[in-house]
């Protein structure tokens, strides 16, 4: 056996390198971007001064925020070869590997933007830009639309509703939505910003290390929760059968999507906000069906296995409400963690150390080749 030291599988509780962008606090329930914390920027902040906050290191003045969010407008519109590739991705495909594929496409076209340098921040501008429109496109196509152009007058959030609906939202639903990406918008070392990192610190370009975390966030274990929770509300129904379903799926030793979290011990600060805003939108539509059986799932599954809901229980729900297909739930997630992976890779560049960990050997050293394999 080669390497020593104790092995922590998952890199659990292993701090890999400094940073001032994200911290959480697990044990009390708390989230901070640089010093804020989320409870205040959901109540008061738009995303594109987290974006900028995560960015920058600072909350920006008024005369600064009018010019990210103009500058964001002017880059909203996708360039036509870009726009050529996504028309001809296939129909069935699912728009987080639309997504993925688009944004490395993009680096092809944007190679000085690419980084890694002061330059790199014009990627990260240009990639939060562009992801709704990218998805709107794609999305538009395949339930046979046309493309719409993206309107510059619009904040970030609506844009993205209009761009995935096909109508501009309402002021309650446009904020709804500006809060789940102020939510979402970081996490400090999750698997995705992880997956930045590491490509960004072998100085390998933004679009690569977006690519990464793009095809990382993917999974049901990070980002692709969210779509899963709802195909549970969708199997479950009713109310009255939420204990069943989910006692039934806990004998099969299967997980409940939604809930349970690497960090938090207490409930995730962003499924609090969450459940509120899911609460606000559901009685502006009349509709709290999706909110009474997230009620009820809590209580059972907190109850049966002590666990507590994360950020993606009750996102989902909000999205469904405003007519989002599932699919491109885990989109939204990317549509918004650009801040933050993008803010990761700047400051990867600035503090650049090769992430290169060690793995402990276990397989034979001393095999004898042309011999018989022994299978193990
Ligand atoms: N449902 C049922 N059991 C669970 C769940 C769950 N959602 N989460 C953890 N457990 C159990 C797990 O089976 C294990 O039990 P045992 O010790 O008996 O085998 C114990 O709790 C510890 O689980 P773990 O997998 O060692 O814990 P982890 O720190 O690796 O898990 C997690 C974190 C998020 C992967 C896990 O809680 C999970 O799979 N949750 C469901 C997926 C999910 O909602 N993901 C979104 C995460 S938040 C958004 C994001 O960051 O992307």
């Amino acid at each position: 056996m080669a390497g020593s030291g104790n092995v922590q599988r998952g890199l659990e509780d292993v701090i890999a390198l400094e940073s001032q962008i994200c911290f959480i606090d697990g044990k009390q329930g708390r989230l901070i971007y640089r010093g804020y914390d989320i409870r205040d920027l959901a109540a008061r902040s738009t995303f594109e001064e987290v974006a900028y906050l995560l960015w920058y290191g600072h909350l920006p003045s008024p005369a600064e925020l009018t010019e990210l969010r103009a500058r964001l407008a002017t880059l909203r519109r996708v360039p036509e070869a870009l726009g050529e590739t996504i028309d001809r991705m296939p129909k069935t495909a699912h728009p987080m590997d639309v997504l993925r594929t688009a944004v490395s496409a993009l680096g092809i076209s944007e190679p000085e933007e690419a980084g890694p340098g002061a330059s790199a921040i014009g990627g990260a501008q240009r990639l939060t830009a562009l992801i709704p429109a990218i998805l709107g496109r794609f999305h538009r196509r395949r339930t046979g639309g046309k493309p719409l152009s993206p309107r510059p007058e619009l904040s970030h959030a609506a844009y993205l509703v209009e761009a995935l609906v096909g109508r501009a939202p309402t002021e309650l639903e446009a904020r709804a939505i500006d809060v789940a990406l102020i939510l979402h918008a970081d996490h400090e070392l999750n698997a995705s910003a992880f997956a930045a990192r590491v490509t960004a610190s072998t100085l390998s370009d933004l679009y690569s290390a977006v690519t990464s975390a793009v095809g990382t966030l993917k999974g049901p274990l990070h980002g692709g929760a969210n779509e899963r929770v709802m195909e549970l509300l969708d199997e479950i129904r009713t109310v009255d059968r939420v204990e069943e379903v989910v006692r039934a799926k806990l004998a099969r030793r299967e997980r409940v999507m939604g809930f349970g979290h690497r960090v938090y011990k207490v409930e995730d600060p962003r499924a609090t906000i969450l459940r509120d805003w899911s609460r606000r939108v559901g009685e502006e539509k009349r509709d709290l069906h999706y909110f009474d059986l997230l009620r009820r799932l809590e209580e059972v599954v907190h109850r049966e296995k002590g666990l507590y809901p994360n950020v993606d229980l009750y996102s989902g729900a909000v999205y469904s409400l405003l007519g989002i297909p599932h699919d491109l739930f885990t989109p939204i997630f990317a549509a918004s963690r650009i801040a933050g992976w993008t803010a990761h890779v700047l400051e990867e560049y600035q503090d650049l150390r090769l992430i290169r960990p060690t793995a402990r050997y276990v397989g034979p050293v001393d095999l004898v080749y042309g011999s018989p394999a022994v299978r193990g």
